[in-house]
């Protein structure tokens, strides 16, 4: 027997245990182990038999690191059929989280049960593929067509009590997996059950599956495997026989596991969990967290404040006066009574919260007791500065003293204290009780454990974190500038900013650049940029337009205008504003620039090509550690549409020597701008690939 699934027989009932941690992956020996247990039940004459799962959880789902990998017999799907197909009663019991082939495991099992805590989902369109083991087939013969077009291609898990209403499992019984599905087993030989399955059910209804699909391939912003889902949903209704729609279901499942959609989304997937998890930090405690401070109550500090208090910590907020913390109070209120709106506390935790939880105030010793303080306030040095002298001097010798900086240097920061071992850089992402990015910075005299705890409380806070270095605006903003600059060069020359975010949107990110500059507010960068202006390099091209747009008073979003004109408030989504393309023909004209064509594809091209090179630069200096660090910042960050798995991903997937190419075609027209990153060219010359920089190859 194998040893990933464990036989034991209590009188007539098999019982098939997954023992293949941590999460009973359905690799290649629980496949095996699985097949021959049934066979065995068939040859021993038991009459029935239970499937469950030892630990944390019943199957959740394939084994993902072997996509990719050429498959082995048994496969799944014929597994699942064999398990239907079996003369005896199967049942499945469930906990944990059935997911995916999990769940196709307990679809082709007779009869389900499940404790009330127990989890499921078909979640494959997320992994860039779709149920390819007959849950396209068997779930709309339980739930109906529209309940499980709804499942398969949200992906999204649904608890027990759902699963039973929707006709999914015929149970649910608190308990042990083991006992309720012996208990349930023995009840239905008792009864004389007959054996029940899926397949032999009748086909679902029919809908519009063409509109469903039009409108799922819209929603998906160019992710093909949920729209593709559809298509085998309605093979399910349409199909002549269930063997037909478990063919028609094969097809286009193997259409997306060959596409870069899927390597991209479980590149993802692997990434997302590879990314806190530092070799650096191993064996390493972070120091207890339990309350927090916050200073500044702007829209950042209320942010993270609210994150806190979501979270369980006590917070104590710092404002520079009355109004302030009033001001900030107000905020914090309004974050906490959109989670209430949302179900996500109760009226008795807002009081909570916003009672005992939170202390605002205008007084540094207030800050006494906290464990861990993030200075939220104007980005200026001197002022930053001033914060931290006062935290050396009010917080616990021990307080991680950390600054939410976005650009500048936090050794210099550090240095105003006496403990520059203590001080770190956690850079949230605004609105920071929503944003799921956290850059954690160290700088040069972080002690490990400081490290450590900004980990650790990002993890607490359910946020991505990432590990960077220092230099201008970490890895995530560093990036966006010189990606910004592209899509400002290529306006200058002769596209127009809207056909640059058409093609950025195109692409899957959820704005482009000029409509996210309206949104964040022009001023911003106006103000950057006259700060970067006095050091510039003479060498670089610098388009006018911009600050044109600014010094006529119009900010964006804020002011109601900017790039586009928002008549009908933000929510509107804006128009085009018309005086822009007069001031880009301006600056044409007063820089000497005879505008061209681009096509939609060069404006991305030179867009992406300009982000990969930057990062590869990130990379190469080490303020990212791994290619993947990139990645992850730019999804959680910068709306990177997550099915290409980062701009290293994308980089990857497209080729390396043609990007190298194209950037160095460019340089032709501003080799300042486009200087190919060193590791570019490395990984060219040596015909490798940032992934295997991440497996340190
Ligand atoms: N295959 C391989 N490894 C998996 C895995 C899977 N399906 N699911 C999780 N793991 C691994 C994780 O990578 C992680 O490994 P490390 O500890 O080495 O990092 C470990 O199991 C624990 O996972 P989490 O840290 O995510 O633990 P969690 O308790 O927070 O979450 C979970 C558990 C809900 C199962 C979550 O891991 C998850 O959502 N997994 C993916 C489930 C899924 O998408 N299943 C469908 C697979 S596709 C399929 O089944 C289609 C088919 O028919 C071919």
């Amino acid at each position: 027997m194998s040893e990933a699934i464990a036989y034991e027989r209590v009188g007539d009932v098999a019982v098939l245990k997954a023992q293949n941690p941590p999460v009973n992956a359905l690799g290649i020996d629980v496949r095996k182990g699985l097949l021959a247990g049934i066979e065995r039940a068939e040859s021993e004459g038991a009459k029935a038999v239970v499937i469950y799962g030892e630990g944390k959880t019943y199957f959740a789902g394939a084994d993902i690191r072997e996509f990719g990998r050429p498959p082995q017999e048994p496969y799944l799907p014929g597994l699942c059929s064999r398990i239907e197909a079996s003369p005896l009663i199967v049942v499945s019991a469930m906990h944990g989280t059935a997911l995916g082939g999990g769940l196709e495991v307990a679809l082709s099992s007779h009869y389900r049960i499940a404790v009330p805590s127990a989890k499921m989902g078909l979640p494959e369109v997320n992994l860039g593929i779709l149920p390819g083991a007959g849950g396209t087939q068997r779930l709309p013969r339980l739930a109906g067509t529209e309940a499980a077009l709804e499942m398969i291609t949200t992906g999204r898990h649904f608890g027990a009590a759902e699963a039973l209403d929707k006709g999914i499992i015929d149970r649910i019984e608190e308990g042990v997996p083991r006992e309720i599905g012996l208990a349930y087993t023995q009840e239905l030989l008792d009864a004389g059950a007959p054996r029940r399955a899926v397949g032999e059910m009748p086909a679902p209804e029919a809908v519009d599956f063409d509109a469903v699909y039009e409108a799922t391939l819209k929603k998906g912003r160019g992710q093909l495997s949920p729209a593709t889902a559809v298509r085998a949903v309605q093979a399910a209704a349409e199909a002549e026989s269930f063997e037909a729609g478990l063919k028609r279901e094969r097809a286009l499942f193997t259409e997306l596991m060959e596409s870069d959609q899927r390597q991209g989304l479980i590149h993802a997937f692997f990434s997302e969990r590879a990314v806190s998890k530092l070799p650096e930090l191993e064996g390493i405690e972070p120091r207890e967290v339990a309350a927090m401070g916050v200073i500044g109550g702007g829209t950042m500090g209320a942010g993270i404040a609210t994150a806190a208090l979501l979270v369980g910590l006590s917070v104590v907020l710092i404002e520079m006066t009355d109004e302030g913390v009033a001001a900030a109070r107000g905020r914090i209120q309004g974050n906490l009574q959109g989670a209430l709106k949302r179900g996500k506390i109760t009226q008795v935790q807002y009081d909570q919260l916003t009672g005992e939880a939170l202390t605002v105030s205008t007084d540094y010793a207030a800050l006494g007791k906290v464990d861990l303080v993030v200075e939220a306030v104007f980005e200026d040095m001197g002022v930053k500065r001033e914060v931290f002298g006062k935290l050396d001097a009010h917080c616990k010798p021990g307080a991680v003293l950390a600054t939410n900086t976005s650009y500048l240097d936090v050794d210099e920061i550090a240095a105003a204290t006496s403990r520059p071992q203590d001080v770190i850089g956690l850079h949230f992402f605004s609105p920071a009780h929503v944003m799921k990015l956290l850059e954690v910075v160290v700088a040069e005299k972080t002690a490990p454990e400081v490290l450590a705890t900004g980990f650790a409380l990002g993890k607490r806070l359910k946020k991505v974190a990432v590990r960077s270095g220092i230099c201008d605006g970490f890895i995530g903003n560093r990036i966006m500038n010189v990606y910004r600059k592209a899509a400002e060069y290529v306006v200058l020359d002769g596209a127009s900013p809207y056909q640059v975010d058409k093609a950025v949107t195109t692409f899957g990110f959820p704005m482009g650049p000029f409509a996210m500059g309206d949104l964040a507010g022009l001023d911003i960068n106006w103000a950057a940029r006259k700060r970067r202006a006095p050091t510039r390099d003479p060498r670089e091209r610098v388009p006018r337009f911009y600050e044109m747009l600014c010094e006529g008073g119009d900010f964006g979003q804020k002011t109601g205008k900017g790039f586009y004109v928002y008549e009908d408030g933000p929510r509107g989504g804006g128009v085009p504003n018309p005086q822009v393309a007069e001031l880009i023909a301006k600056d044409q004209e007063q820089q000497g620039v005879a505008p061209r064509e681009f096509s939609d594809a060069e404006v991305l091209r030179r867009y992406m090509c300009a982000m990969v090179n930057e990062a590869a630069k990130v990379v190469g200096e080490g303020i990212a550690r791994r290619p993947l660090d990139v990645d992850m910042v730019m999804l959680f960050g910068y709306g990177f549409p997550r099915f290409w798995g980062g701009p290293l991903k994308w980089a990857d997937l497209q080729g390396l020597d043609g990007i190298l190419a194209d950037i160095r075609a460019y340089a032709v027209e501003d080799d300042f701008f486009w200087q190919p990153a060193p590791l570019l060219e490395q990984l060219v010359a040596d015909g490798k690939s940032f992934d295997d920089l991440n497996k340190g190859a």
